[in-house]
């Protein structure tokens, strides 16, 4: 994304004299906070539960320890970034102090962001940026009026849209907020192109490196990604290749990790989930559908890592039973596209990509960027194309839909 002239915004000014409030103190709030910390902002981390902002302040505090004691950073620095953040316990956002700049991080609930802007409208000043870290919510459903849900029945069944929806963008951290550098900028239709610039380069100043993009089911990384887990799981599921060795091809083809082994890790039912949501905003359209196979996973309980079982079989932190069959990976790859894990994988990205940016959702330089810092592939969808060439993915993808027609494997247009 390019620099632009907006470096007088409010949001830029000196950043001791910038106040920020975050949100939730969860996972994500958390860490936010300590980033914004870091680059010398005062910053109120608010929660609604008691004690549950101060015990955030207590995690950063263990989390920085570590760092000291590995020679990472000084005790003295330590010390000025825990003073700069100040818990503060309550469920409203009234009493929040005047700041420039809002991170929301509560639950993930439509309601329970829509309430909260309101109140945050009431009381901070029309100049504060307000941000959601939202990860699948569309920053126009939380700016505009509602005549539905717990927020419209609150208001006698109309709540209002904001006042000035000018100032409301996504600001969506990866987790843990501290060490992933990604943060998607997510323009609602409303958002004004110069917020959405000075908040670009305020999370730059943070040491992240931003990416632009609409507010649309996923945003670039959460919907681009989404056939790296689904072409691995079709391709199990009709017994075309086994689990391990489907990641051993994927991990021989740069990926850091094989879609199998990566969605254990972050745990079947949140990886589903984030595919089903991208799914309904799409009106169901069949590229996003979930699989029968992952859905059995989450039937069964067997989410991953953190319940000992999921596509494999953990023991003292390791798999025990993913037995890549070697001979059958080097068969496959480069053979027939049916069988072909990595040219299905790379062909779906590519599409995916492609066609993200002929909507014109984002460029194609921050698609790329954004799939490489925020999932860590090897290279981002344009990076493949240029590598593959569009005739050779929109071949691949041809072959697939005769196979599998129903549009799953419709080429963009862009291809
Ligand atoms: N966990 C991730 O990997 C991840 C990544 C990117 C974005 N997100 C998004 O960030 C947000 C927070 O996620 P998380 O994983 O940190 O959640 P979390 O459950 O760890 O923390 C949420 C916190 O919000 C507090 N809270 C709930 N309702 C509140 C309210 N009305 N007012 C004030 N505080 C309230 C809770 O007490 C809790 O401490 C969600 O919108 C999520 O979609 C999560």
């Amino acid at each position: 994304m390019t620099t632009s002239h907006h470096e007088d915004h409010p949001l830029l000014a000196d950043p001791a004299r910038t106040p920020v409030a975050v949100l939730g103190a969860g996972a994500m709030g958390a860490g936010i906070a300590q980033v914004a910390a870091a680059a010398g902002h005062p910053v109120h981390l608010v929660d609604a539960q008691e004690g549950a902002a101060a015990k955030a302040v207590d995690r950063i505090r263990d989390g920085l320890a570590r760092q000291v004691a590995k020679g990472r950073t000084g005790q003295g620095d330590v010390d000025a970034l825990l003073g700069q953040i100040t818990p503060l316990t309550t469920s409203d956002m009234t009493t929040v102090p005047a700041v420039a700049l809002v991170v929301e991080a509560v639950v993930e609930h439509l309601d329970v962001k829509r309430v909260i802007f309101r109140q945050l409208e009431q009381s901070q000043s029309p100049g504060t940026v307000l941000a959601t870290n939202t990860s699948s919510l569309s920053i126009d459903a939380i700016v505009r009026e509602a005549t539905t849900g717990h927020d419209a029945a609150l208001h006698g069944g109309r709540s209002p849209a904001l006042q000035h929806p000018g100032r409301v963008l996504g600001l969506h951290f990866f987790n843990p907020p501290p060490v992933m550098r990604l943060v998607e900028v997510v323009r609602g239709v409303r958002s004004d192109p110069a917020v959405l610039q000075a908040a670009a380069e305020l999370v730059r100043r943070w040491g992240k490196t931003p990416v632009l993009c609409a507010s649309t089911p996923g945003f670039i990384v959460n919907r681009v990604a989404r056939p790296f887990y689904g072409e691995a799981q079709r391709m199990v599921e009709e017994g075309l290749v086994d689990a391990a060795t489907v990641d051993l091809a994927l991990r021989r083809a740069g990926f850091r990790m094989g879609p199998m082994e990566l969605t254990d890790l972050i745990g079947q039912d949140v990886n589903l989930a984030v595919g089903e949501s991208v799914w309904h905003q799409t009106d169901e359209d069949p590229r996003y559908a979930p699989t029968d196979y992952q859905r059995a996973l989450v039937r069964d309980g067997r989410l991953g890592r953190k319940t000992g079982r999921g596509v494999f079989t953990y023991e003292d932190g390791r798999a025990v039973d993913a037995d890549p069959d070697e001979e059958l990976a080097g068969r496959l790859v480069g053979g027939p596209v049916v069988t072909d894990p990595v040219a299905r994988t790379l062909a779906m990205l590519v599409n995916e990509g492609v066609d993200l940016v002929h909507r014109g959702e984002a460029s194609a330089e921050d698609v790329d960027t954004a799939m490489r810092l925020g999932t860590n592939y090897p290279k981002g969808p344009f990076g493949w194309l240029a590598e593959l060439g569009a005739d050779r993915v929109r071949e691949t993808l041809a072959e697939l839909d005769l196979v599998y027609p129903g549009g799953r494997y419709r080429p963009s247009e862009a291809l």
